[in-house]
């Protein structure tokens, strides 16, 4: 039966909370194990939704997957991947669909097995998202490519070979995919304008560790030179700097002070620097953040780039604590064209947005009032409970499948720091 979460606003927050590690990184992660047959161990995996649907397309190609350790404060796992039976090259349409990030399977089973057959992932609720440079980059390292019944099918038959890849926009996951089809092609590849995200560094060092010669990594251009053979390797998922920044904004939100637990400051810089422009006070430790609300926040713009710039996937967060802070915020999303369907349901809850073109106006009210909402994607919905834990009242989010997707136990970690939130079977909310 659906499930529906609900929130009693007006709750502040006092604790602490460990941070998970990244989806965003145990998804190329767990790909990259595609790349040489054997064991591997790969430590500190969030228990998502995301994370379960990649490690399902794993065994759909003849892996075993298993877990080895399950961590009982969050619920996050090591997991042991054996790629010796590695017997498929087909990413199913079924997954595909309930996942884009499936399509970084394409570019290590090229690499590994010479062929794949990856289902196109199409539009989703943020924008098109095209996968044509993932495509254009693996051509000129040789491969070929056929478009056919909703598939991308790739072929290389003496191997691929490296080759100069310019990205007209820098792609996360292309970048990605590029690296791992690189990293055993004959001769050098040559990545410009590439991706720069932690998470991109972190799958590169992982690389780097199974034997590839990877230099450039967190910078705009990544140099591979092929090697002929990798070897497996244990390697640990870095904090998820997404999760860790939604959790600022909810302390932004509800008030109060929590420390959050092995979140790394380095990857938030810009993040942090923003908040605490709106008056939120941050300290920085090794162990983890420790963040402080009190009075009113102030209003901030705030501009979407790719990394180090303010992320995309914080825009919606943002936008909910923005929501009641003291003057008019200006949020502009450059990298999605459609990543605003969380206004609609904000404004459900009171506040005071309009959208012009790529930006979003936000006039601050002095408050928000609890309402039935839907969440429409994965970090909307986080932008929703973070508006829900300051808002007078009662809300209740409905399609919380989203939320599941990238936020792990996210009600239990919220309920053990003083939020009220908890999970009904959706009939309930009809009686
Ligand atoms: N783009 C193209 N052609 C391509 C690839 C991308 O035009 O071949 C465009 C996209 O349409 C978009 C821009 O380039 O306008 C950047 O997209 P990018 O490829 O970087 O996004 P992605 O790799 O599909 C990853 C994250 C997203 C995150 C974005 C941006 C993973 C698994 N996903 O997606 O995470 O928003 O980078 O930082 O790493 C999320 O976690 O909620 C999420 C959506």
């Amino acid at each position: 039966m659906e499930q529906i979460l609900v929130i009693e606003g007006g709750y502040s927050l006092k604790g602490s909370v460990r941070i998970s590690g990244a989806k965003n990184a145990a998804l190329p992660v767990l790909a990259a194990t595609l790349l040489s047959p054997g064991k591997y161990l790969i430590k500190n995996c969030p228990e998502l939704l995301d994370v379960k649907t990649f490690s399902k397309l794993l065994e759909t190609l003849g892996i075993t997957v298993t877990i080895e350790k399950v961590y009982d404060e969050d619920g996050s796992m090591d997991l042991c991947i054996d790629t010796d039976s590695l017997s498929s090259f087909e990413a199913p349409y079924e997954l595909v669909r309930t996942m884009r990030a499936s399509v970084l399977v394409l570019g290590p089973l090229v690499a590994s097995l010479g062929k794949a057959r990856v289902s196109l992932p199409g539009g989703c609720a943020i924008g098109a998202r095209p996968i044509d440079l993932h495509l254009k980059g693996l051509e000129l390292m040789g491969a070929k490519l056929n478009l056919k019944e909703g598939y991308v099918e790739a072929k290389a038959k003496g191997g691929l070979k490296g080759a100069e890849i310019a990205f007209d926009i820098p792609t996360v996951t292309g970048t990605e995919n590029l690296m791992m089809a690189a990293v055993t092609a004959k001769g050098e590849t040559v990545i410009r304008n590439a991706a720069r995200e932690p998470e991109i560094v972190c799958l590169g060092e992982m690389l780097c560790k199974m034997g590839a010669k990877i230099k450039g990594l967190g910078t705009d251009t990544i140099y591979i030179k092929g090697v002929k053979k990798l070897k497996p390797t244990d390697w640990e998922i870095i904090p998820d700097r997404i999760e860790a920044g939604t959790y600022l904004m909810a302390v932004a939100a509800a008030g109060g002070e929590l420390f959050l637990k092995e979140a790394d400051a380095s990857l938030l810089e810009t993040v942090i620097s923003k908040l605490r422009e709106t008056g939120l006070k941050i300290e920085l430790d090794h162990s983890g953040i420790l963040c402080k609300k009190k009075g009113r926040l102030n209003a901030v713009d705030v501009k979407t780039l790719p990394y180090p710039g303010f992320p995309t996937d914080l825009q919606a967060q943002i936008m909910a604590i923005m929501a009641t802070a003291k003057g008019l915020s200006v949020i502009t999303e450059t990298i999605f064209e459609n990543r605003f369907q969380h206004v609609a349901e904000l404004k459900r809850l009171g506040a005071d947005i309009k959208i012009e073109g790529r930006s979003a106006i936000v006039n601050g009210v002095r408050h928000l009032t609890g309402a039935p909402v839907m969440a429409t994607d994965l970090r909307a919905s986080a932008s929703l409970v973070i508006a829900a834990l300051g808002a007078k009242g009662k809300t209740t989010i409905s399609q919380i499948y989203h939320l599941d997707r990238g936020y792990s136990r996210i009600e239990q970690k919220l309920s053990s720091v003083g939020a009220k939130i908890w999970r009904e079977d959706k009939k309930s909310e009809n009686k």
